[in-house]
C-alpha cells in the first residue's frame, strides 16, 4: 500500500513539472483530488483490506491527500501571480497620457445662416413649419394663384417628376399647407431645399430658402417693413437700412423686392454692391386675397404678409463668397474657414 501511495506521489510530481498555466494545473488538481480522482479512488479498495489495517490505510490517505492538496494550492498561487503580473503588463495604461483629439467639425456657411435666421425669427414668436420637397402643382402653383397658363410659370423652371407632381420650386408651397390646416393668427418660418433648372455663377440646380409667412387681423405693410428692418439689423449690422422697390409675384399683392443698404461700404457704392450702395435681399408682399380666400380665410377679416429669401444668397453676401458651387463642393479646405 505504501507503494501505492508512493506512486500517486511520484506521478504528483511528474505532473507538476512543466505547468505553467492555471488551467493546467487545475486539471491535475482534479486528477489527484477531484471526487473521482486517484487519490479519493484508493479509499474505494477499501474492502480488500484487512479491517484491522483499514484505520492505518484511512490515515494514510488522509495525509496524502492533505499534502497533495498543500502542494498544489502553494503552486497554484505561485502561477496565479505570475499570470496576474502578465495580465497587469498587458493592461497596462498611461492615464497621464494627452487624449487623442478628434478633429472638430465645422457648420456649412449654409447651416450657420439658416440658424442664425431661425434665431432671429424665432425671437420674433415665429414657429418653424417644414413642408415636402416633393410637391403637386397645386400647392407649388395654382394654390398660389399661378394656374396652368400663368405667364410667371416660367419664372421658375421646374423639374417635373409626373405631370402632377413636382420639385418645389420656392417654399411659398408651404404656405398654403400651413393656410389650410391653421386658422390666423399665423406666424410662420418655413426653411427648405428647393428645385428648378437654373446653373451658373449665383445659381444652383438645388438650393434653400427661407419663407416667412404672418396672418391676423390688421396686418399691414408697415408690419412688414418693421420686421424686416429689424431682421436686416440682426443679421448684416445695426447700421443697415432696408428699401422696398415694387415687384411682382402672383401671390402677393402688392409685391416687392427688398434691399438692403450696402453693409460692406455703408451706401457709398463699392464691388459688393456693384457701386449702387444697395443690396437685393429678399422677395415679399401683402398675401393676395384670392390665396387666402382658397385656403379658406376670409381676406376682409384677415390679412398677413410674406417674404422668401435664399439662404444661400445671403451666405455669399455675408460671407463674401463669389461662387455659389463652393457651397455644394464639400472641399474641406473652403469648409474650414467657417469655424465658428
Ligand atoms: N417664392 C418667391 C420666390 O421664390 C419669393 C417670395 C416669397 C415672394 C414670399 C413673395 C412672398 O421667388
Amino acid at each position: 500500500m505504501q507503494k501505492k501511495i508512493e506512486e500517486i506521489e511520484k506521478s504528483i510530481d511528474e505532473a507538476v513539472k512543466d505547468v505553467q498555466s492555471s488551467k493546467t494545473l487545475y486539471e491535475i488538481k482534479m486528477r489527484f483530488l477531484g471526487k473521482t480522482g486517484e487519490i479519493s479512488s484508493l479509499l474505494k479498495n477499501m474492502r480488500d483490506i484487512p479491517p484491522e489495517e483499514r484505520p492505518s490505510f484511512g490515515k494514510l490517505v488522509n495525509a496524502l491527500k492533505q499534502r497533495a492538496s498543500e502542494r498544489l494550492d502553494e503552486l497554484e498561487a505561485a502561477i496565479k501571480r505570475v499570470e496576474l503580473g502578465k495580465k497587469y503588463f498587458r493592461e497596462k495604461i498611461d492615464v497621464t497620457l494627452p487624449g487623442r483629439c478628434t478633429p472638430d467639425g465645422a457648420f456649412h456657411p449654409n447651416t450657420l445662416i439658416r440658424n442664425e435666421l431661425i434665431s432671429v425669427f424665432a425671437g420674433m414668436g415665429f414657429e418653424i413649419y417644414e413642408g415636402p420637397e416633393i410637391e403637386n402643382d397645386y400647392y407649388n402653383f395654382t394654390a398660389l394663384n399661378t394656374p396652368a397658363d400663368h405667364p410667371a410659370r416660367d419664372m421658375q423652371d421646374t423639374f417635373y417628376i409626373t405631370e402632377d407632381l413636382l420639385l418645389r420650386t420656392q417654399t411659398s408651397a408651404g404656405q398654403i399647407r400651413v393656410m389650410e390646416n391653421k386658422k390666423p393668427p399665423i406666424k410662420i418660418l418655413s426653411p427648405g431645399k428647393v428645385y428648378r433648372s437654373d446653373d451658373d455663377a449665383t445659381h444652383s440646380p438645388m438650393f434653400s430658402q427661407m419663407e416667412g409667412l404672418v396672418v391676423d387681423k390688421g396686418i399691414t405693410l408697415c408690419d412688414l417693413k418693421g420686421m424686416l428692418d429689424e431682421f436686416a439689423k440682426k443679421i448684416f449690422g445695426e447700421g443697415v437700412k432696408t428699401r422696398l422697390r415694387p415687384s411682382y409675384f402672383p401671390f402677393t399683392e402688392p409685391s416687392v423686392e427688398v434691399d438692403v443698404s450696402c453693409f460692406e461700404c455703408g451706401g457709398k457704392g463699392c464691388r459688393l454692391c456693384k457701386g449702387t450702395g444697395w443690396i437685393e435681399v429678399l422677395g415679399a408682399g401683402m398675401v393676395n386675397r384670392r390665396v387666402l380666400e382658397g385656403c379658406g380665410v376670409d381676406p376682409d377679416v384677415y390679412t398677413g404678409f410674406a417674404f422668401g429669401m435664399g439662404i444661400e444668397r445671403i451666405a455669399m453676401l455675408k460671407y463674401g463668397i463669389n461662387n455659389m458651387k463652393l457651397l455644394f463642393e464639400s472641399d474641406i479646405r473652403f469648409l474650414k474657414q467657417f469655424k465658428g
